[in-house]
Parts: structure tokens; C-alpha cells; sequence
């Protein structure tokens, strides 16, 4: 069976590596292969799904939103972000729409035993990967999420998608960063050669020991963000753990089989290793 990764660029995900090594230690002849579809090819892509041609399909920029118009149903989460990174071939010529980021990334905070239940999480940012993680916050007892976004507006938007999120403005970043049990960093800020000048997306000061620290950047895995939390002393969890959990649900929705993230990570570390070395 063949599974494709599909959106512009792929050539550098490491969805291929992660998925490859999961069938293997499963001794699933299945596999996945990279397929470079521009915007507006989305549509054809999941013909190629209902078809047979592919079992499924990782999806990622820019066909998120595309695919989630294109499939035949959605998932609760994809159906209120109308956004998909997942997509099923189900039979009968059926492809269903998932989301696994926002799960993922909750997974891999109770993967380094975090609760959630009850907790009160700062989301740096409101671009597509903040909307997966209010959304799967949302579905949590008791967890209070607060946004805050260069473009306020955004904020607002994402708040939008659980009853209990609030966006706040720049001026009241450092009270709800303070109120906050976990802070989040979704924005791209501290990615590639960003860590070389330190940025951070927010005052080092508003860091405490008893804050734990996660960020979605996983490209340097130690980001400027995680290094100076450490120093602060807080938590820390770095952005592989929601790639690869979000990649254990894709491989579970595909095949039935829940892979080991252990092994998942791995991979994409000795990926990264051989890429930076
Ligand atoms: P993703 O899918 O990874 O979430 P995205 O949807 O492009 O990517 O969202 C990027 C996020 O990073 C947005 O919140 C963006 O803020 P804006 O909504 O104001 O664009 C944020 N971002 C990108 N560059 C930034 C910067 N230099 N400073 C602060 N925020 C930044």
C-alpha cells in the first residue's frame, strides 16, 4: 500500500522518514512517498485517493484548506478549522478529512506527563497550527487557553474556535503569560538561522521556572525560545514531539497500526542529524 505526502514544498518534510520507519518496525509493506502538488491540485490529489491510486494522504501546506473542501467528510476538529493534515481512503471511492496536529501536540505534552486538565495555556501566535491547538485544548476539561498575535485580529479568530479561549492584546501579554501554567510558541519566530540572533517571540523576563515551555519549531530543535527557558528554569518541550505524535495518529488512521513515537523520532532526528551534518 502507498501513502504520499502532498503540498509545495515536501521535499524537506519529514513526514517520509517517520512514516517509513513506523511500517518498517510494524512489517507493514506499506510506504510513503513524497508528491510536490502546487495550490489548486488538491482536488485532483484526492481523486487519486477515492481511486485507489494512494491509501492515504499526509497533507501540508498550501492544500490544507483545499483538501478539507475536497474530501467527502470531516472529522469534528477538521470541520471547525476547515483544514485537514490527514486524509483516508475509506472504500467505495470515500476519502475522509482528519486533523492530527492539534491532538498531537496535546499528546506529546502527556507524553512528558504534563496535564492539561485544568491548566491555563498562553498560545504565542494564531496562524494554522495555533487554530489545530485551541481546538484540541478546547476539548479538554477545565483547560483555559489565552492567544496573543502580531495581527490581533487573528487571535480573535482562533479564540473563536473553543468556547473557553480569549485573545489578548500585546499590552496584556505580560499578565496572561504570568497567569499561565504553559506557554506555547506557534509562531515562526526562532526558525533557521533566526536562532543565531536569539530571537525569541517573547520577553525572556516573562519566563518563570514554574512555566513549562513548548515550542512547534523543530528546525533547530533547540530554539533560542527553549535554550533561554532552560536557563530560566523552566519545562521544556521541544517541537519534534508534535510532529512525530501527530504523525502516530496519520499512521494509526491509515493502517490501523499505533506506532511507537520513540521510533518515529528516531528517524527524524538521525534525518535532521544527517541534514545539519
Ligand atoms: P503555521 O501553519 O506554522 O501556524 P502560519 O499559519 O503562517 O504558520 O502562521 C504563522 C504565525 O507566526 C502567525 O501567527 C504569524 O503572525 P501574523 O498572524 O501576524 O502574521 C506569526 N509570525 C510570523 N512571523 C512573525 C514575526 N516576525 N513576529 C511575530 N509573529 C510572527
Amino acid at each position: 500500500m502507498r501513502v504520499a505526502i502532498v503540498g509545495d514544498p515536501v521535499e524537506h518534510s519529514l513526514s517520509p522518514v517517520m512514516q517509513n520507519a513506523a511500517f518498517a518496525s510494524a512489517g507493514l509493506k506499506w510506504e510513503m512517498i513524497r508528491v510536490r502538488v502546487p495550490a489548486g491540485g488538491g482536488a485532483d490529489v484526492i481523486n487519486r485517493v477515492r481511486a485507489g491510486e494512494f491509501a492515504g494522504l499526509a497533507v501540508t501546506m498550501p492544500l490544507k484548506e483545499e483538501a478539507a473542501r475536497s474530501v467527502d467528510d470531516l472529522d469534528a476538529a477538521s470541520t471547525r478549522q476547515r483544514s485537514v493534515n490527514t486524509v483516508v481512503g475509506i472504500g467505495s471511492g470515500h476519502a475522509r478529512g482528519l486533523s492530527t496536529d492539534g491532538a498531537g501536540f496535546v499528546n506529546s505534552l502527556y507524553a512528558q506527563d504534563i496535564a492539561l486538565t485544568g491548566a491555563r495555556v498562553h498560545l504565542l501566535g494564531a496562524g494554522g497550527a495555533a487554530r489545530s491547538i485551541v481546538a484540541a485544548l478546547g476539548a479538554i476539561d477545565g483547560c483555559e487557553v489565552t492567544i496573543s498575535n502580531r495581527t490581533h485580529s487573528a487571535a480573535e479568530a482562533a479564540a473563536e474556535l473553543s468556547g473557553s479561549a480569549q485573545a489578548v492584546v500585546a499590552d496584556n501579554l505580560p499578565d496572561a503569560v504570568a497567569a499561565a501554567d504553559i506557554i506555547v510558541n506557534t509562531t515562526s519566530v526562532g526558525m533557521g538561522s533566526d536562532v543565531d540572533a536569539g530571537l525569541i517571540p517573547l520577553p525572556v523576563e516573562l519566563i518563570a521556572s514554574d512555566h513549562v515551555v513548548a515550542d512547534i519549531v523543530y528546525h533547530p530543535l533547540t530554539t533560542a525560545l527553549l535554550s533561554s527557558a532552560a536557563i530560566r528554569g523552566a519545562q521544556t518541550v521541544d517541537g519534534l514531539g508534535m510532529l512525530v505524535h501527530q504523525a502516530v495518529l496519520q499512521c494509526e488512521a491509515w493502517t490501523g497500526f499505533t506506532p511507537d513515537p520513540v521510533v518515529m523520532r528516531s528517524a527524524a532526528e538521525a534525518e535532521l542529524g544527517q541534514r545539519s551534518g
